[in-house]
C-alpha cells in the first residue's frame, strides 16, 4: 500500500511540477483544488441567482424561460447560463482532484480524519445540486433524469406511492415534483455552505479563496468557454415520447447508464457502500500516531506563538494553572495534534544557546526532544570537514536527503522544517559549528502541513516571530523546496550554495562540541 500510494504520489507530484512551471508556485491549480472550490460554488451562486430572476418555475412554462434566457438574453442570461454549467463542472472536477490529492498525500488520517470525513457528505451534495440543476430545463435530458433519478427513489420502497408515477406520460405530469426540486436546487446549496464552512473548521487561517491571479485566470477562461461553446438546452421534454439521443453530462451523470442494467437496490447498495467506504478511509488503517506535542509549563510564559503558528488549532491559550507570574498558558488538545513540531520551532524557550542546563522549551515533541536534537545536531556537525561544513534540514515529507550526507555534509530529518527553530541556524552558524545551513522539504507551496514553510521563509526573512537574527549572514543560509521529485534539484542547489559558501571569508572553527560537553558535565558534577 505505502509503495502504491508513493508511486501515486510521485505522480501527482509529477503534475503538480508541471503545473508550477506554467503558472509558479503561488497559482499552481494543483495547490488550490479547496479553494477553487469555494470559488466554482460562489460562480454557481451569484450566476444561479440571476438565472433564477428570470426562470419561470412552472413545469411547462420552465424550458421556454430558459430559451429565452439562453438566445433572447443570450449577452447577459445566456452567459450567466454557461458559468453556471461550466462552473458546475469545474467544481466536480477540482472536488474529485482534491478528495484524489489528500488521500495520495496522506493528509486524511489521524488528526485530519475530521476534515476527510466532512468531505463525504459534501460529494453528496454537489451531486444533488447538479442532478436537480438538470431537471429544472425540463429538456429531453431533464425527462431520462427525472424517469431514472424517481425509478431509483422507488426502489427504496419508502415512499407510499411511486414518485415515477409523475412522470408517465404528459397526462400524469404533475408541476408538484417539479416545484419540490426547484426547492432541493435552491436549498442543498444553502445546506452545502454550512457543511463546507464545518469542512474547514480545524484548520487555522484555512483558505477559502485562491489566489487573486489564479482567480481572475479562471474566470476568465470560463467566460472565453462561454462565448465560444455557450450551454443550451436539448429538445423539450415530452413523456409520451421516448428521446431517441441524449446528450450526456458525464461529469454529473456518470453513474446513470448503471441504473438502465442493474437494480435500483443494488445501485443504492453500491452508493451506499462507497460512501460508508470512503467514509472509513480514515481508519483503513488509522495512521501511526507519534506522540503530540507537550507543554512543560515550568517554560511556559503564555506568549501565545504556538496559537498562532500551530496549522490545526490544537494548542489554546487558558487561565494559569500553576502559581507563576503569568496570566496564560498554552495547553494542547491530544486530538487536533498531528506532531508536526510547528510550535516548538515557534516557542521562544527554545533556543539552544541556553547551554548550562537541559534545553527545555514550553512546548516539545516527546518523540523528538529538542535537547537530544541538539545534542544529535552538535554531535553530527563534530564531524565535518572542509570549508563548506553544511548542515542540511530536511523534513519527513519531503525528498530523502540521508544519501546527501557526508564527510562536508550533515544530515537531519524533522516532521516538519518549522520544528526548526532559527536561534538553531544562529547557533550553527555563529557558534561555528557548520559554515552554512541548508533547509529543504514539500514543494515550494504545499507544504504537508499547511502552513509550515510559509512560516519558516517568513521567520528566515524576519518577517514573523521568532526571527533569525539579523546577525546570520544570509548567504550562510540556502533554501531548496525541493518536494519527492526534486532530488536531483536539491543536489544541484546544495552544491551551488557550497561553491558560494567556499568564496566568502572563512569562519574560525568551534572548539569540539565533544570537548565542550565534558566541560559542562565537569562543571555540573562539580556544582
Ligand atoms: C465542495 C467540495 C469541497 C471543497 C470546496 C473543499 C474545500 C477545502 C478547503 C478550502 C480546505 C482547506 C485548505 C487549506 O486551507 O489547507 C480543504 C481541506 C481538506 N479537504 Fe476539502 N473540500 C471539498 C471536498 C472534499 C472532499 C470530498 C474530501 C474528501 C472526502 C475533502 C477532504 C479534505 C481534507 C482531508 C482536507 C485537509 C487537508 C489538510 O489537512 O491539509 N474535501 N477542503
Ligand atoms: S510559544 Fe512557548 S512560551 Fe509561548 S505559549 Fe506556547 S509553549 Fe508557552
Ligand atoms: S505539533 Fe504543535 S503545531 Fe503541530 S499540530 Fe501539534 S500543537 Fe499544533
Amino acid at each position: 500500500m505505502n509503495s502504491l500510494r508513493r508511486a501515486a504520489r510521485m505522480g501527482f507530484e509529477g503534475v503538480d511540477s508541471l503545473f508550477g512551471r506554467a503558472f509558479g508556485p503561488d497559482w499552481n491549480p494543483m495547490y488550490h483544488l479547496g479553494t477553487l472550490g469555494w470559488f466554482f460554488y460562489w460562480i454557481v451562486c451569484v450566476s444561479g441567482i440571476y438565472l433564477y430572476i428570470f426562470f419561470d418555475t412552472g413545469i411547462t412554462q420552465a424550458y421556454e424561460s430558459l430559451e429565452y434566457i439562453t438566445h433572447v438574453q443570450w449577452y447577459a442570461g445566456g452567459v450567466m447560463r454557461s458559468l453556471h454549467r461550466y462552473a458546475s463542472d469545474a467544481l466536480i472536477i477540482v472536488m474529485m482532484l482534491h478528495l484524489l490529492r489528500e488521500f495520495v498525500m496522506d493528509r486524511y488520517r489521524g488528526a485530519r480524519w475530521f476534515t476527510w470525513f466532512t468531505g463525504v457528505p459534501l460529494i453528496w451534495l454537489v451531486f444533488a445540486c447538479g442532478i436537480s440543476g438538470y431537471w429544472m430545463v425540463w429538456d429531453v435530458l431533464a425527462q431520462y433524469i427525472a424517469i431514472a433519478s424517481t425509478e431509483w427513489l422507488d426502489s427504496l420502497g419508502i415512499f407510499g406511492q411511486s414518485i415515477a408515477r409523475n412522470f408517465l406520460n404528459e397526462a400524469t405530469l404533475s408541476g408538484r415534483f417539479f416545484t419540490l426540486m426547484v426547492f432541493i436546487h435552491i436549498a442543498v446549496p444553502l445546506f452545502m455552505l454550512l457543511v463546507m464552512w464545518i469542512h474547514i473548521q480545524r484548520q487555522r487561517n484555512a483558505r477559502v479563496n485562491p489566489p487573486q491571479g489564479l482567480a481572475i485566470g479562471t474566470l476568465g477562461m470560463l467566460l472565453v468557454l462561454s462565448v465560444v461553446k455557450p450551454a443550451v438546452s436539448q429538445p423539450p421534454a415530452n413523456l409520451d415520447r421516448v428521446p431517441a439521443v441524449i446528450d450526456f453530462d458525464w461529469f454529473y451523470l456518470a453513474g446513470y447508464p448503471l441504473l438502465d442494467h442493474w437494480p435500483g437496490l443494488a445501485v443504492w447498495a453500491l452508493a451506499g457502500a462507497g460512501t460508508l467506504l470512503l467514509a472509513l478511509m480514515p481508519l483503513l488503517p488509522p495512521a501511526r500516531r507519534s506522540r503530540v506535542a507537550r507543554v512543560d509549563l515550568a517554560n511556559c510564559n503564555g506568549c501565545g506563538r504556538c496559537v498562532d503558528d500551530c496549522p490545526y488549532s490544537a494548542v489554546a491559550l487558558q487561565p494559569r494553572t500553576d502559581a507563576a507570574a503569568f496570566s496564560q498558558e498554552a495547553v494542547v488538545s491530544d486530538n487536533l495534534c498531528t506532531a508536526c513540531g510547528i510550535c516548538v520551532g515557534a516557542c521562544p524557550t527554545s533556543t539552544p544557546f541556553r547551554r548550562a542546563t537541559r534545553l527545555a522549551p514550553g512546548i516539545n515533541l516527546p518523540d523528538m526532544d529538542l535537547h537530544e536534537l541538539r545534542d544529535q545536531l552538535l554531535a553530527a556537525t563534530e564531524s565535518l570537514t572542509g570549508t563548506g561544513r553544511v548542515m542540511l534540514f530536511g523534513c519527513r515529507h519531503g525528498p530523502d536527503i540521508e544519501w546527501l550526507r557526508g564527510p562536508d555534509t550533515a544530515t537531519m530529518t524533522l516532521p516538519c522544517i518549522a520544528m526548526l527553530p532559527p536561534s538553531f541556524i544562529d547557533f550553527l552558524v555563529s557558534r561555528k559549528h557548520a559554515d552554512g545551513v541548508f533547509l529543504t522539504g514539500c514543494s515550494a507551496g504545499d507544504c504537508h502541513y499547511r502552513l509550515g514553510q510559509q512560516w519558516e521563509d517568513r521567520r528566515l526573512a524576519g518577517a514573523r516571530d521568532p526571527y533569525l537574527r539579523a546577525r546570520v549572514p544570509r548567504e550562510r543560509v540556502g533554501v531548496c523546496w525541493a518536494g519527492l521529485t526534486g532530488r536531483s534539484r536539491l543536489e544541484r542547489e546544495l552544491k551551488a550554495f557550497r561553491d558560494r559558501l567556499w568564496v566568502l571569508p572563512p569562519i574560525e572553527r568551534r572548539k569540539q562540541w565533544s570537548v565542550i560537553k565534558r566541560i559542562i558535565e565537569g562543571e555540573e558534577g562539580h556544582g
